[in-house]
């Protein structure tokens, strides 16, 4: 959004009126009163149009800070309440944009505040210009010219404490940004007087006080001075001492501005020895002694200042008491030395330190201005700013108040002209028609001071120049004659004078009625003054002196250079600065700052109104307000007056479209101003009377209360509504709020009631899918861990070779292998025979091989076993079946078996079938023969034992006789029951028949044989084989035998060995047959 400018007029907020050409009525009075009423207010500034009254305040006011300056810059003239700032704008802002040349007049009697506001005008202009090193460099030089240009030129007087005694005009230059360059300072008219006397409550420039206060010791003493102004004759004593100047600190701040301006440190010490030099000089005095031709002559009384005045100043001691005592005078070649009087020596004194310190002053400014000049030569716009001593009338006028009231009669005639100039020029731009202006013009007193011919200055130089006695009283009478009839003019003593008798007018003054008042100025000394006389010897002495500053200051002292024409006069060479100066001022545009002092005690709030009332006077206010108003007292653009005053007409007001100055002429016709109270010019409307403007303001004023109150009441009306409305949007929130937050808590409640429903559902469902899930993440894990071990079995299968691990067993393997391998080969050799009874077996090799070892033995056995019976023809497996028969039924129950073993069974021990003996038999015999053999029968009676030959057939057993082989007994092996027999190495046997048998009859057989095992186990086989049942055979050490019908017991007992090995039968009784075996 753009920044909403506010627009203010003077007009606004006026404390009185702040332009002047508003007065109304406009009479001395109601000036005085509304200066005052301001002033009371703290408002020093007022304008007369577009020049500033400044009212010195007397006290720092809070209206040079920083922010005001701010709030002046780049505004209008007339925006803001009166201002020196405003002022400074304008000048600038013209110089700056409009490429116009300024020059800033300041006047106003001495203390009015000249010199602080040039100060204000050139501080202001220095914060708004261009910044930067070297534009501020600039700047710092020319503001510090002011303290030291006021330490050598400005003194305590009783107006003013710091009175500026020189004029000043400063030239600041600008470039085409508005950056300051540099600046150009001329001088005017230092009052060089005071150096050697002050009035009474006075005092000498301040630089002597501050060098006295301020400086070190070590420089005092550099200087040869001391500390204490009551040494020295030059220093009023009086008020050495100023309320509120602290000098020392004022030293140091002109030290350093010095320092700052760029004074070199030799150069600041040179200027400080002069300063000495001057306040010394005071101190030689004089005494007269008479001399033989009876002229007066002078001598130094006490010649240690002198001396030391001269090594100060590096003078001869002897030049410059002879230039104190004498004069010499040259015309045509020709040189006159005459001694000089205590008077005129003390006079040449006076003249040389005042010259020495005025052209000091002159060097100074100078010096100031080598170091602020502009260091280009481009083309510079100017501000002027002219600080000129104010008007005086003091009780004694001389040549200087002359001098300086002369300046300002100048001023206020270009003051005069240029407003005038102004006005009419305005009025031409504008095409208004220019009607005569009355006003007093000041040109007449200026004529009678400055006019070639009958000027009261030339005049005085007139008589200096003349030849002759020459004194202020022939000047007065010269003067007397020449002007008496000059209407400004008064004097006792002139020709038909109107002041005979008036006794205010003493006979050594004359009276001039200046612009500002009249003004009685004494004669005396007016001569001396002009003429400014420093005798040549001075001069020349000067010269002579070996102090480069000094020398430079007195160039016509050098003799090389001689001059013997007069110089110029100070009135005449015032005259031509000024006229420079005039000239100068009337090419730039002019900007007036009249300055007026409240009161003569220097005291803030005091407003003496006589004293304000003779200054309006003498500076011609009323008569500039006057001028200002002859035609149009107030005028304005088109724009700002349309802003002003727009919501006077229902058509200009709130906006007007059309050119601003058909808006004014609108608003003038709507609001029925009289036609000649205005003129519409180019751009400007001019108002005849202020008092239409009053009215306009009054209107306005009214207006404002008006469009106040109804925007007052708009305003409340739109803030009522506006909170209405605002409380309305309130409620409509705060239940939609509620409403939402119910139906929020509704919602929220019935959610939270679904999502404890859907997650109840939910658990159950997830919990559910999380059993399955469960179980077939079991079943899967459980597959893939089988999966994962059967592959790992696999895999380890696979690889199983290839580990490490499995090695140990592979080399176990292998070892084993290889020892199994050994353990077989070396069995081999090792092998026993294939006998099936060689117990021999080769011993175990390994402790392991043990069970394999007797496995294999046992194995092997059977084997070769095998082998063995596998050799066998079908008989002999019958021998050896029969054999194992009688294994079986014999081993170890009998001890005649073991014997029976290696025996093979013959079975047919006797050979019947070839044998022709036993033919009888064999043919009684058709069956098979088993056995035949040879047994012993027992006879059951005695025991004896008779042959018998024992056949076994098939199916009988048969007994027959040894010789006739006849057969005694046959017995079916159906009867045969049973066969007895002993456990003992014998062949007895009983067959035992079946009872009631046949052959049972004659009792069981008791035989013995030599084969019992044999024939005991054929029986046995046969028996079996044809009956099917075992023969039952008993082995026994006694058992029973059928006899017939009596039973007999055998008994085998131990036999002695004396019948051989055989056996020998008895019987014993009925029942016991005894068998004794050995
Ligand atoms: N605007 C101001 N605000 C405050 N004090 C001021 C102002 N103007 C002037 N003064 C006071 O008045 C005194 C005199 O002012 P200044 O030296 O400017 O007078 P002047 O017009 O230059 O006098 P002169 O003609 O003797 O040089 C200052 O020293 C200061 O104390
Ligand atoms: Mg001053």
């Amino acid at each position: 959004m753009a920044k909403m400018e506010v627009k203010t007029s003077l007009l606004d907020d006026m404390i009185g009126v702040g332009d002047m050409v508003l007065l109304e009525p406009l009479n001395e009075d109601s000036f005085i009163n509304n200066l005052k009423k301001r002033f009371d207010h703290n408002e020093v500034y007022t304008y007369i149009g577009s020049v500033v009254i400044s009212i010195n305040p007397y006290r720092s006011l809070p209206i040079y800070t920083p922010e005001k300056v701010e709030e002046y810059r780049n505004r209008n003239f007339y925006e803001l309440s009166p201002h020196i700032f405003a002022l400074s704008d304008e000048a600038y802002r013209s110089l700056r944009d409009q490429d116009k040349d300024q020059c800033i007049l300041i006047t106003g009697e001495s203390g009015a505040g000249k010199t602080e506001a040039s100060k204000l005008v050139m501080s202001y202009v220095a914060a708004v210009c261009g910044k930067g090193a070297e534009v501020n460099q600039v700047k710092e030089q020319l503001l510090q010219s002011n303290p030291v240009l006021e330490a050598f030129g400005n003194a305590k007087t009783v107006r003013n404490d710091n009175s500026s005694r020189f004029g000043k005009y400063m030239d600041i230059e600008f470039d085409f940004k508005g950056d300051p360059l540099g600046g150009v300072i001329s001088n005017y008219l230092l009052e060089k007087s005071r150096v050697v006397k002050q009035p009474r409550g006075e005092r000498n420039f301040h630089i002597f006080y501050q060098i006295l206060s301020g400086a070190s010791e070590e420089f005092l003493c550099k200087l040869k001075l001391e500390r204490d102004f009551s040494r020295y004759n030059y220093l009023g004593l009086d008020s050495a001492r100023v309320n509120g100047v602290d000098d020392a600190s004022n030293f140091r701040t002109v030290r350093n501005a010095m320092q700052i301006v760029g004074f070199m440190d030799h150069e600041t010490q040179s200027v400080f020895e002069v300063v000495a030099a001057v306040l010394k000089l005071g101190n030689i005095e004089f005494k007269p002694e008479s001399r033989a031709n009876g002229l007066d002559e002078s001598k130094i009384k006490d010649k240690n200042e002198l001396k030391e005045i001269c090594e100060l100043t590096g003078i001869d001691q002897s030049v410059l008491e002879r230039a104190f005592s004498f004069r010499t005078v040259e015309a045509k070649q020709e040189k006159v030395s005459t001694t000089l009087n205590v008077a005129q020596a003390y006079y040449a004194r006076d003249a040389l330190a005042k010259n020495l310190y005025s052209r000091l002053f002159s060097w100074l400014v100078t010096r100031i201005n080598e170091s602020i000049k502009a260091q280009t030569k481009v083309r510079k716009k100017v501000m002027g700013v002219l600080d000129i001593y104010g008007f005086e009338i003091f009780e004694d006028n001389s040549f200087e108040q002359f001098i300086i009231n002369y300046c300002n009669e100048k001023l206020q005639q270009i003051f005069i002209e240029l407003t005038l100039k102004e006005e009419q020029e305005e009025y031409i731009r504008e095409g208004i028609e220019w009607t005569h202006i009355e006003y007093f013009n000041n040109a007449i007193i200026c004529d009678l001071i400055e006019n070639n011919q009958t000027g009261i200055l030339a005049m005085l130089d007139e008589e200096c120049l003349r030849p002759g006695t020459v004194t202020d009283d022939t000047f007065l009478e010269k003067l007397n004659q020449v002007c008496a009839t000059h209407q400004h003019f008064e004097s006792r003593m002139s020709k038909c004078s109107r002041f005979l008798n008036d006794t205010s007018l003493p006979h050594s003054c004359f009276r001039i009625q200046h612009y500002a008042g009249k003004v009685m100025y004494q004669v005396e000394g007016f001569v001396d003054k002009n003429n400014d006389l420093l005798y040549r010897d001075l001069s020349q002495a000067m010269w002579k002196a070996n102090h480069s500053l000094i020398k430079a200051l007195f160039p016509e002292g050098n003799p090389a250079k001689i001059n013997l024409k007069r110089p110029p006069t100070a009135g005449s060479q015032f005259k031509a600065s000024v006229a420079t100066l005039m000239k100068n001022l009337q090419t730039k545009n002019p900007n007036y700052i009249r300055c007026i002092k409240p009161n003569d005690k220097k005291a803030a709030h005091v407003f003496n109104e006589a004293l304000v009332c003779h200054q309006i006077r003498y500076l011609g206010l009323l008569e500039n307000v006057r001028v200002r108003r002859a035609g149009y007292a107030f005028r304005q653009p088109y724009e700002p007056c349309l802003e002003r005053y727009k919501m006077l007409c229902k058509q200009t007001w709130p906006h007007w479209r059309g050119p601003a100055r058909a808006g004014v002429e609108v608003l003038f016709n709507e609001l029925g101003i009289p036609e000649e109270e205005f003129s519409f010019g180019r751009s400007k409307i001019f108002i005849r009377n202020p008092r239409t403007l009053f009215k306009l303001e009054d209107l306005r004023k009214q207006r404002l209360e008006d469009l106040a109150t109804l925007i007052g009441k708009i305003y409340r009306g739109w803030k009522c509504r506006t909170r209405f409305l605002l409380m309305k949007k309130c409620q409509i929130i705060i239940a939609s709020w509620y409403r939402r937050y119910s139906q929020q808590q509704k919602y929220q409640k019935i959610k939270s009631s679904a999502i404890t429903v859907q997650s109840y559902i939910r658990g159950w469902k997830a919990r559910k899918l999380l059993r399955e899930l469960k179980h077939l993440k079991r079943c899967n894990e459980a597959a893939t861990v089988i999966a994962a071990y059967w592959h790992g079995t696999q895999v380890r299968r696979e690889y199983r070779k290839f580990f490490r691990a499995n090695a140990g067993r592979k080399i176990y393997e292998f070892t084993l292998q290889r020892l199994m391998q050994k353990y077989f080969l070396e069995m081999k050799n090792k092998m026993p025979s294939l006998s099936p009874i060689d117990k021999n077996w080769p011993a175990r090799p390994y402790l392991f091989l043990d069970s394999t070892h007797k496995e294999l033995k046992r194995i092997f056995h059977l084997w070769r076993c095998k082998k063995y019976r596998d050799q066998f023809t079908d008989q002999q497996k019958l021998i050896y079946e029969e054999k194992l028969e009688a294994s079986e039924l014999f081993k170890d129950k009998k001890a005649l078996y073991p014997a029976s073993v290696g025996q093979p069974f013959q079975g047919a021990y006797l050979e019947i079938s070839e044998n022709p003996k036993y033919k009888k038999l064999k043919d009684a015999v058709d069956e098979k023969i088993i056995i035949a053999e040879v047994v012993n029968k027992i006879n059951r009676a005695n025991g004896k034992a008779a042959s018998r030959i024992f056949l076994l057939t098939k199916n009988n057993v048969l007994l027959a006789d040894q010789k006739s082989g006849t057969i005694k007994s046959e017995v079916p092996l159906g009867d045969v029951t049973k066969v007895s027999m002993s456990s003992q190495n014998d062949g007895f046997f009983a067959v035992h028949l079946k009872e009631g048998s046949e052959a049972a009859s004659k009792g069981d057989f008791l035989l013995s044989s030599d084969h019992l095992i044999e024939m005991a186990t054929k029986l046995y086989r046969t028996t079996l084989s044809q009956t099917k049942q075992k023969l039952n055979i008993e082995i026994s050490d006694e058992f029973l035998v059928q006899f017939k019908q009596d039973k007999v017991c055998v008994k085998f007992i131990q036999g002695s060995q004396k019948n051989g090995n055989i056996p020998t039968c008895k019987r014993k009784n009925n029942r016991l047959l005894e068998v004794a075996v050995p």
